[in-house]
C-alpha cells in the first residue's frame, strides 16, 4: 500500500520542490505558478469533475477515440506492458489494458491518492491486472521507471503535453524516449487548434469548477507554506492567445494587496489586477506534433483523431 501524502510532508523532497517553485515564481515578475502544484486531494478531485463539464470536450473527445480504436493501437504497439505518465484517476486506460493479453500497468503520477484510486477502479476492470505505481515527477523522476520486460506501451493522455512549453516539452519527452526500448512505442493526447470560443468556454465553465482548480492551488501554498492568500481576492481567468496556440490560465488580483508567505519568509505585494500565470494548456496541429515528436526523437507511427483530438503513436526514430 502506498503512504498517503494529501498533505505533502515537511521536508520530504517534493515540500522543498513546493517552496523552491513558490519562491521563484512568486519573486518574479510577471508571476507565475509551476502547474503540478495544483493536484493536491481537493485539486485531483476537481479536475475529475472538470472532465464531467459539458464545456470540457477533451476527455469525451479522447475517450471516444480509444473506444474506436483502442484494438487497433494495442495491436500496432504489440505491448504486454503499459507505462502512463500523469495517470491521474487513469479513467480511460482500461479500453487499453483491456485489448492487452495478461498485462502489466505501471501508473506514473506525483499524487498517490491518485495513483491508489487508479488501481482500485483498474482491478475491478480488469481482474489480472499487474499493477506497479510509480510515485514521482515527470520532469524529474525519469530514472524511477523501470525498464520494459515486455513490449511496452508509453502513454501520455489527456493533454497534459500541452501542459509543458515549447522547451519543455520535448525535454520531458525525450527523456521518457531515451528510457525505450527498440520496440516500444509512445502514445500521444494531444488536443488540436480549434476556434477560440470553443477553446476558452473548456477553460472557463459556467459551473465554476474550473475557477475552484485554478483557485485551489492558493489554498495548496496557504496550507503547506503557511501563507494567507485570501481565495476570493482572486479571479480566474483564461484566454486563447492565437499566435501561441495556447490557453493562459491566470489568476488575477481583486484589488492591491499583500501576502505573505510565512514558510519562506516572503512578502508579496500585488497591484490591483496583477496576474500570476498558473496554467498554459498549448494546441497542436498534425505539424506541430510531429515536431515536438521528432525533437524528442521519436517519429510518427499512426494518427488516430475525432472531435477536435488526436491520439498519436510512436515510434524511436533511430
Ligand atoms: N491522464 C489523466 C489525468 C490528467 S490530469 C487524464 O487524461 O484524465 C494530469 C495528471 O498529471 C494529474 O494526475 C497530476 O497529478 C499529474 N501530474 C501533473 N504534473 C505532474 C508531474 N510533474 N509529475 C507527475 N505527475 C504530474
Ligand atoms: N491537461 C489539461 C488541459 O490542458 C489540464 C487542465 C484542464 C487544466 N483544465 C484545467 C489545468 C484548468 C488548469 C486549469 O486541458
Amino acid at each position: 500500500m502506498l503512504a498517503c501524502t494529501a498533505t505533502v510532508p515537511q521536508g520530504s523532497s517534493i515540500h522543498s520542490q513546493l517552496a523552491e517553485d513558490v519562491r521563484r515564481g512568486l519573486s518574479a515578475r510577471p508571476r507565475s505558478l509551476p502547474p503540478k502544484w495544483f493536484y493536491d486531494t481537493r485539486g485531483s478531485e476537481l479536475f475529475d469533475q472538470i472532465c464531467e463539464l459539458p464545456e470540457y470536450y477533451l476527455t469525451r473527445a479522447e475517450r471516444a477515440i480509444l473506444e474506436r480504436d483502442a484494438a487497433a493501437i494495442v495491436q500496432e504497439s504489440g505491448a504486454h506492458e503499459l507505462l502512463e505518465i500523469g495517470s491521474g484517476f487513469a479513467r480511460k486506460t482500461g479500453l487499453l489494458l483491456q485489448q492487452m493479453r495478461s498485462p502489466r500497468y505501471l501508473p506514473f503520477d506525483i499524487s498517490t491518492e491518485a495513483l491508489e484510486a487508479s488501481a482500485r477502479s483498474l482491478r475491478a476492470v480488469v481482474p489480472s491486472l499487474i499493477i506497479d505505481p510509480i510515485v514521482g515527477d515527470f520532469e524529474h523522476d525519469v530514472a524511477r521507471v523501470p525498464r520494459s520486460t515486455a513490449p511496452r506501451l508509453w502513454a501520455f493522455l489527456g493533454s497534459t503535453v500541452g501542459n509543458l512549453d515549447e522547451q519543455q516539452a520535448p525535454a520531458v519527452l525525450g527523456a521518457f524516449a531515451r528510457r525505450m526500448a527498440p520496440g516500444d512505442t509512445f502514445l500521444l493526447g494531444v488536443d488540436l487548434v480549434k476556434d477560440v470560443p470553443t477553446l476558452e468556454r473548456a477553460y472557463d465553465d459556467a459551473a465554476g469548477v474550473t475557477a475552484l482548480f485554478n483557485k485551489n492551488v492558493l489554498a495548496v501554498i496557504n496550507r503547506q507554506l503557511d501563507a494567507d492568500f485570501d481565495l476570493d481576492r482572486f479571479e480566474h481567468r483564461a484566454r486563447y492567445d492565437v499566435p501561441l496556440a495556447r490557453i493562459e490560465m491566470h489568476l488575477e488580483a481583486r484589488g492591491a494587496q499583500r501576502v505573505r508567505i510565512r514558510a519562506l519568509d516572503l512578502t508579496v505585494d500585488f497591484d490591483d489586477r496583477e496576474r500570476i500565470l498558473t496554467e498554459i494548456s498549448r494546441k497542436f496541429t498534425r505539424e506541430t506534433t510531429e515536431h515536438t515528436l521528432r525533437a524528442a526523437g521519436l517519429r510518427v507511427r499512426r494518427w488516430f483523431s475525432g472531435e477536435g483530438f488526436a491520439l498519436v503513436l510512436s515510434e524511436l526514430a533511430s
